[in-house]
Parts: C-alpha cells; structure tokens; sequence
C-alpha cells in the first residue's frame, strides 16, 4: 500500500448473509471462496439453467485483462476509475495496469460492505502509482467524483470503468444518465468500458429471472442496442459493441467462450 493508499467510507453497514449478492456470486462463478451458503445456492441454481455463467463470468475478467493492456500499453492511459469493482481476484485492474506502466493511479469504487472489507487486497500499489478505494454508489456519480479526484487528475486521460454493474440500475434512462454525469468529468482523451449482461439467450435470460427472484438488488439484462445507447457521443474502437470475447481476442486463443452473453465496447471521449 502507498501513501496515497485509503479507504473513504464510513463504517460500512452489516452484512446480510442470508441474501445473495452479485458480488459474492460472481466471486463463486470466478472459483473464488469469499461467498456464503445464500450465494452458493443462487449461484447452482443459474448455473444449472445456463452453465455458459461460468465461461461467461471469466470471459468478461479476460475482457478487462485485454483492455486494460490495450488502454495501458498501446494508448498509454495512466489512471482508471473502477466502479462495481467486485471481490479481489486475479488479475485486478491495478495489477494488470501497473505490470504495463507501474506508475498507474486507479481508483475502485463499491457499495459493497465485504468488497470494503477485502479492499485492503486492492491497495497494494506499486511504489510510483497508487490505488485507492471508495466506498460509495453508483447512483451518486457526484460523490465518486469527487472522492476518485483524490486520487486522479482528471485534467488527465483517464478509463472509466462499468464492468458487470450498470444492469443494477433498473431504469435504462437513469444508467444512461450516470454514465453521462461520470464521462462529463472526464477529459477529452479518456475512454469509457463497459461490459454488462445481454439478453441474448434463453436460457440466460431465464435463470437472470430466478436470480432476480432471490436477489434483493437484481440485475437487468439489456439489449445489445441498449448497452450501445450507453457509448452515444462518443467514438467507439473497434469491433464496437460485440459479446466480450469477440473484443480484440488474443491471436493464439484457444479456450475463447461462444456465444458469450455479456457484451462489453470500449469509446474515447473527443
Ligand atoms: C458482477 S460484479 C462485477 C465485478 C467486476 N467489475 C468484474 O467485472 O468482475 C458487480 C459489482 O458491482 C457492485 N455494485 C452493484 N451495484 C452497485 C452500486 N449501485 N454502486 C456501487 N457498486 C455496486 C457490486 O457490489 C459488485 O461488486
């Protein structure tokens, strides 16, 4: 941890193990051990009515993987804002970046009292760059602003990352919304990533709905052209708005998921 490193939330409210929560169950989709009984139980059962959720889980990590050695590596970006972080796990966004350029600056953000609780393995900085954490909600984009700004030159380039999260704001026109009020801090020069649940299959759609039955804060798939809704105004890389491992896949791949339906995009800003 650096200097710079920190935590900005107050005490972070009790933790409710009796009910899933998508960042527990994505940590048990990913092979993670930081779930309880109440995530386990959902997480079998999604997966027993689409078994694609587990590639699907690591095909969006790997998607940020590809990206951030994009952004990092051939656009030279330096800081990133990481909002619905999720559970430490290999391979987070400071690691990935700060093995590229060691002198990254990432800010991750979530509302989630055990991410909060595990945030420590999210502040192990290189000596030259920094993390931090904020423990806030995405329906605040004033406050993260404000808290990432800490951290961040937001004069600067800077990747703003929604990976797996917006589908928790239920209304597309509020998500539309805050994604504006987060890119509208940013300089021209930036870039927006995005990856969220599509509603591209059956069976992924049906156990979404059997998800949502359980979950107190549940998640929305959306249509591919409303996930792309989110890139308007700015200018989108190519391939576009694709199913994530169809982003730029590494040429030598070999174990690329089909079919995945999380669809994810990258856009510059100016
Ligand atoms: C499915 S996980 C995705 C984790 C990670 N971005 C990834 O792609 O692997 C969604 C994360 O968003 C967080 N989250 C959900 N709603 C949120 C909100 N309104 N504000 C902040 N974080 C939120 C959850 O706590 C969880 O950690």
């Amino acid at each position: 941890m650096t200097d710079d490193s920190r935590t900005a939330s107050a005490a972070p409210p009790p933790v409710d193990t009796t009910a899933p929560h998508s960042a527990r169950v994505w940590n048990y989709w990913l092979g993670g051990k930081d779930n309880f009984a109440a995530d386990r139980a959902i997480g079998e059962q999604v997966r027993h009515i689409f078994p694609q959720i587990v590639s699907n889980a690591r095909a969006q990590r790997d998607f940020l993987t590809r990206v951030l050695r994009y952004l990092a590596g051939d656009l030279r970006v330096r800081q990133f804002l990481d909002v619905g972080t999720g559970l430490p796990t290999a391979g987070n966004t400071h690691e990935v970046a700060q093995q590229v350029a060691a002198d990254c600056r990432v800010v991750y953000v979530d509302n989630d009292p055990v991410v909060l609780a595990h945030a420590r393995a999210l502040l192990t900085s290189s000596d030259v760059g920094a993390t931090d954490y904020v423990g806030t909600d995405l329906h605040d984009p004033a406050e993260i602003a404000q808290a990432a700004a800490r951290t961040l030159d937001f004069n600067r380039p800077t990747a703003l990352m929604l990976l797996g999260i917006l589908g928790h704001i239920d209304d597309h026109d509020e998500a539309r919304l805050i994604v504006t009020r987060l890119v509208d801090v940013l300089s021209p020069g930036s870039y927006l990533v995005i990856a969220d649940g599509a509603d591209v299959d059956q069976a992924g759609n049906e156990a979404q709905r059997n998800y949502n039955r359980a979950a107190p804060v549940p998640y929305n798939l959306r249509s591919p052209e409303e996930i792309s809704a989110f890139f308007s105004g700015l200018t989108l890389l190519e391939p576009g708005v694709v199913p994530v491992s169809d982003w730029r896949p590494e040429p030598n791949a070999t174990d690329k998921p089909s079919g995945t339906a999380v669809y994810g995009g990258v856009a510059r800003k100016g």
